[in-house]
């Protein structure tokens, strides 16, 4: 949107005309991808790599203000009247033009599974600012360890493409497990990438049916020189635990852990009563996270990742006693603000919503 005409929009005499309805409600009428602020995209492409996944191409509109490698992104889109979004890595490189975001199917996940069903060009989707620091450096090592598993390859193909579209000198090892062929997202291109660039070799493990674990003779054998790599990490907890251990035991080269999925340490099981206090509703702290059982409850508070990442579901604690389910610790609190996602009661709890 033309600079000038955003200032006259955004004044205060251009809100004052739009209510009780907003501007963006009036610039949707024209287009639905304008907003004031807001960082809205609409698909370009929806191209569906394995049959459980779609990898979505997306022009963002003026207020996008762009990512670093390996960053996440939470994607909103309306879903039977209501916005609904969810957390998913950026796998394009920055300096181009389109984001995109590989989305898998996901058990009870509204927004995965709507998107790998049904998205296609054109549609709308809501974005909120990336968000992340998997690869906070600019500057590509001598040698790298690029390790993932499953999804978690997203964020690693967005640091391999900054890498290779800098020119960057680095040897790169891509080891990457996945469960089966028919599993495998980026197979093509990452073939096609090794092919090319010489510094670059690519390794896929498959794990289904029988096959190979990340062990410390398969690590040992495949990344013979690793105590000379910095290794950029992202897949399932387990796996990156796993990984995190067995590196460590060979290297003290930096370790770059793309904590996209928050581990719970600690069981969701909980007590006392919750009362949601606007809502007037009250119900039983015993059973999931906050956020959980203020859905049992019939009540929809914001939510995205359901991770501890991004922040959507931060509700105003009036006062009670909760479980941190990262880190299974107890604590009291009053006049705050928590992630219901990952908190528990573990006591009275008074939520103002
Ligand atoms: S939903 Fe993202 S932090 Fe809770």
């Amino acid at each position: 949107m033309n600079p000038i005409v955003k200032r006259m929009l955004g004044s205060s005499l251009a809100r004052a005309l739009a209510h009780p309805s907003s501007v963006d409600d009036y610039l949707a009428l024209i287009d639905d991808r304008l907003s004031l602020a807001e960082p809205r995209g609409r698909v370009v492409h929806a191209v569906r790599q394995t049959p459980d996944s779609v990898t979505l191409a997306i022009e963002p509109n003026s207020n996008w203000r762009g990512h670093h490698a390996g960053q996440h992104v939470l994607v909103g889109l309306t879903l039977d009247g209501a916005r609904h979004s969810r957390c998913f890595s950026i796998a394009s490189a920055p300096d181009e033009p389109l984001i995109e975001i590989t989305v898998k199917r996901n058990g009870a996940g509204r927004v995965s599974n709507y998107l790998v069903d049904q998205a296609q060009r054109g549609q709308l989707l809501y974005l909120s600012p990336a968000e992340g620091d998997f690869c906070p450096r600019s500057q590509a090592p001598a040698k790298a360890l690029l390790l993932s598993a499953g999804s978690g390859i997203t964020p690693v193909m967005s640091v391999l493409r900054t890498w290779l579209s800098h020119g960057a000198s680095t040897d790169i090892v891509f080891l990457h497990y996945a469960r089966a062929p028919v599993d495998m997202i980026y197979a093509d291109e990452l073939e096609a990438l090794a092919a090319e660039h010489a510094r670059l070799q690519s390794i896929t493990v498959f794990t289904g049916a029988g096959g190979a674990r990340l062990d410390a003779a398969a690590l040992d054998a495949q990344v013979p020189d690793l105590a000379e790599r910095e290794t950029w990490l992202c897949g399932p907890a387990g796996f990156m635990d796993t990984a995190e251990t067995l590196i460590a035991a060979r290297s003290s080269a930096p370790l770059h852990r793309e904590q996209f999925a928050a581990s719970r340490r600690a069981s969701a099981h909980g007590q006392g009563a919750v009362q949601f206090l606007k809502s007037d509703i009250a119900a039983s702290g015993e059973h999931g996270s906050l956020l959980e059982i203020a859905e049992d409850a019939g009540l929809s508070p914001p939510y995205g990742c359901r991770m501890g990442i991004c922040h959507a579901c931060k509700c105003h604690i009036a006062e009670g006693t909760v479980r941190d389910l990262r880190t299974d610790r107890v604590r009291q609190v009053r006049d705050t603000d928590l992630q219901l996602c990952i908190h528990a009661a573990a006591g009275d709890v008074a939520i103002d919503f």
